[in-house]
């Protein structure tokens, strides 16, 4: 049946609402729902959100950390060196019980919409085939859409037969990575030939894209012009774009003009980003995130992703997409009140729009996936990145937990949550 009224909850403009699913959509959001006789719940004036989602996420490598050892530079070489040397000995079992533990983690988080690479440049696609599987498994409980990943490169390993299966046995997204190929020719070759792929099978783009501290990495002006040329406008995302920090400010004058006629869609990982770039500087150290607070007001679609949990670029996480947000703000100076707004909205409705998924959102009509926060506004989700009390999905409660209280003892014993 996938029935549910939810009552007394504040909505993102903190409106108090009650929302009333039926069949596994939102079919009424008014002050006060009518009805009874079918399962309800209370939010106890809690903020409720559309599910949290992540569009940049290797689930193939997650919760790797320490195998066959540790990332102990940091920088992304030896992340990639690392994960080679781990690839020869995974096997699809491995993989698919990570990535299961990690569904249920971020099933736990709110997290109901995962696009995860997928590395296809090793000499088979077991991982491809591991994904695919959990892709089925977990259908019913979050979306993951999944992206041919050339991690090695796609001319420098030689993998484009392995992308191409890939693609053939059910990925949905091309992938690729032409800061990495062996030069700045090959790289833009890489995007024409990708793109050019995505054309032909009506499929999305999402590439790693200059994810380097080189201000002359500059594959994403040939990603936006190839997004013209194909007429593929809002159906291809630059991740990473890290090189943006680093910049001629005249040059990206240029530069966001392009990407707004391609309609871009763009995808920093601000954890990963802050983590691994700047990692060959002396002081000062780049912070390494892509322009932000820029691409947003020039109305770009921004949205953030975790990229890593556990694994051999990133040692912490627990897909939490209020952590990503979180720290977005502090590096991309969005502190005002409207900034940290944006910033949550970077972990939901725009990622969503990223990968292009039907029904979501909190209105008539909408697939009936929620969250409930125990906190009262999307501001104080982000400050206090509060437990999860109910997910929702379809209608039915995938995951819950009871509210989180303090015992204070100031000589009286109190009761304290940490809502302002
Ligand atoms: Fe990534």
């Amino acid at each position: 049946m996938n029935d549910l009224v939810i009552r007394n909850c504040l909505d993102f403009n903190q409106k108090k609402i009650d929302i009333f699913i039926r069949n596994g959509k939102i079919a009424e959001i008014s002050e006060r729902i009518l009805i009874s006789d079918i399962p309800e719940i209370d939010a106890g004036g809690h903020f409720i959100s559309p599910p949290f989602i992540d569009s940049h996420f290797h689930m193939d490598a997650t919760l790797s950390y320490g195998l066959p050892r540790i990332n102990q530079s940091g920088t992304l070489l030896e992340g990639i060196s690392l994960w080679g040397e781990l690839k020869k000995d995974l096997t699809a079992d491995a993989i698919k019980e990570r990535a299961r533990k990690l569904c249920k983690w971020s099933i736990a988080r709110g997290t109901l919409g995962i696009r995860s690479h997928v590395d296809v440049s090793g000499d088979n696609l077991m991982a491809v085939e591991a994904l695919l599987d959990i892709k089925e498994e977990m259908k019913d409980f979050l979306d993951i859409q999944l992206v041919a990943f050339p991690q090695d490169g796609l001319y420098r390993a030689k993998c484009l037969n392995n992308l191409k299966t890939a693609l053939e046995m059910g990925v949905d997204v091309v992938g690729g990575i032409p800061h990495f190929e062996r030069t700045m020719s090959d790289g833009a070759y890489s995007v024409k030939t990708l793109c050019e792929i995505a054309e032909k099978k009506g499929l999305l783009v999402d590439m790693h894209c200059d994810e380097s501290d080189d201000p002359l990495s500059r594959h994403v002006e040939t990603l936006a012009n190839e997004t013209t040329r194909l007429g593929l406008e809002g159906r291809v995302a630059g991740s990473h774009l890290t090189s943006m920090h680093s910049m001629d400010n005249y040059y990206f004058s240029k530069l966001i003009a392009l990407l707004v006629e391609a309609n871009l869609h763009i995808i920093p990982n601000p954890l990963i980003n802050i983590t691994i770039q700047g990692r060959h500087d002396t002081y000062p150290k780049r912070r390494g995130l892509t322009r932000v607070p820029e691409q947003m007001k020039a109305g770009l679609n921004v949205a953030f992703g975790h990229d890593c949990v556990m694994d051999p670029w990133y040692p912490l996480g627990s897909h939490d997409m209020l952590e990503v947000a979180h720290m977005a703000l502090h590096v991309a100076h969005m502190t005002g009140a409207d900034d940290m707004k944006e910033c949550f909205k970077a972990v939901t409705t725009n990622p969503a729009k990223v990968m292009h998924l039907d029904n979501y959102g909190l209105e008539k009509g909408c697939n009936g996936d929620l969250v409930i926060l125990q906190c009262k506004n999307p501001v104080e989700a982000l400050r206090l990145k509060p437990p999860r009390l109910y997910v929702i999905r379809r209608g039915q409660i995938i995951s819950s937990t009871d509210p989180v209280k303090y015992k204070i003892n100031t000589g009286k014993e109190e009761l304290v949550d940490l809502i302002f």
